[in-house]
């Protein structure tokens, strides 16, 4: 189907939240205009995604995993076209649908320009008696032109290793030739992301089903933006991408079909109640 001419402006949209689907936002929006675009549409789980307060979303497919693949591929082509040069997509899904996405993928940015298979690892309640507990989702993320693409390389989280001694902040460990020191910032942050799911009483929970943490969120920002940059969530459900772009003076544009969603993302955008982390 022919889709609308791209809008000339780019500002139109900015620090906007609109409430449509999301290729009629992206149709909109002009060629390479989104340093960042990270996305976490539904995972083809073929249910009704619910929360406790009764807000929800489909994620059911006619056809199945064939007709989700169906509706994810136009999509991912339209987000190619509307990164910049060195700008990366994101993409988060989980075991069911993850590896047929890759393929597409693959077939949109080229593999070489594939950078990482993010597991993000978490604890929840719930763990199977029939197989390994199913703890994990995957992000999966492409630079437009991989050599061009924005990267900053970030630390945290614990050293690994035997006989760590402190002086003041610095951890170091004595060798043969002396002291060895380590970076205080921690180690480089590697594929795998221990960060802890929302818990049922975090001050960040907007009521919004399937909402992901800020902190998964300002990583990822952190790793490929710089200040002012424009990061894009066409599926940004509670605005957890928007609030954190925001916190982080990014510029941000996001849209949900869901006009529950979007008022919950509005709001969370107004106030600073939870766009704080805890
Ligand atoms: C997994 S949730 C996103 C959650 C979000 N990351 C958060 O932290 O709150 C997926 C969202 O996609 C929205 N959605 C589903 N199909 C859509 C479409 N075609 N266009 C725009 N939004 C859509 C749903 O309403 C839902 O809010």
């Amino acid at each position: 189907m022919p889709r609308k001419r791209p809008a000339a402006r780019t500002d139109d949209f900015t620090n906007t939240i609109q409430r449509c689907d999301a290729l009629d936002l992206a149709a909109r929006l002009p060629d390479a205009s989104c340093d960042l675009i990270y996305i976490d549409p539904p995972f083809g789980t073929d249910s009704r995604r619910a929360s406790q307060t009764g807000q929800s979303f489909n994620d059911s497919w006619q056809d199945g995993l064939k007709g989700y693949l169906r509706f994810l591929q136009p999509h991912l082509a339209e987000f190619h076209r509307l990164l910049a040069p060195h700008g990366t997509l994101w993409l988060h899904l989980d075991w069911r649908a993850v590896h047929y996405a890759k393929i597409q993928l693959d077939t949109i940015f080229e593999p070489q320009n594939f950078m990482n298979e993010i597991i993000w690892h978490y604890r929840t309640g719930g763990l199977s008696t029939r197989w390994f507990g199913r703890k994990h989702d995957t992000i999966l993320v492409y630079a437009k032109q991989l050599g061009r693409h924005r990267f900053h390389s970030l630390r945290g989280g614990e050293y690994r290793t035997d006989g760590l001694n402190f002086d003041g902040n610095r951890p170091y460990k004595m060798t043969r030739k002396g002291r060895l020191y380590f970076n205080p910032e921690g180690p480089a942050l590697t594929d795998v992301w221990d960060i802890p799911f929302l818990s049922t009483v975090s001050l960040e929970r907007t009521g919004w089903p399937t909402q992901k943490p800020l902190a998964l969120l300002d990583r990822i920002i952190r790793a490929t933006t710089n200040e002012g940059d424009c990061v894009a969530d066409f599926f940004c459900g509670s605005g957890t991408t928007l609030a954190a772009a925001k916190a982080l003076n990014r510029r941000w544009i996001g849209c949900d079909k869901s006009a529950a969603a979007v008022r919950i993302a509005k709001n969370r955008l107004k106030g600073a109640k939870h766009a704080t982390m805890d």
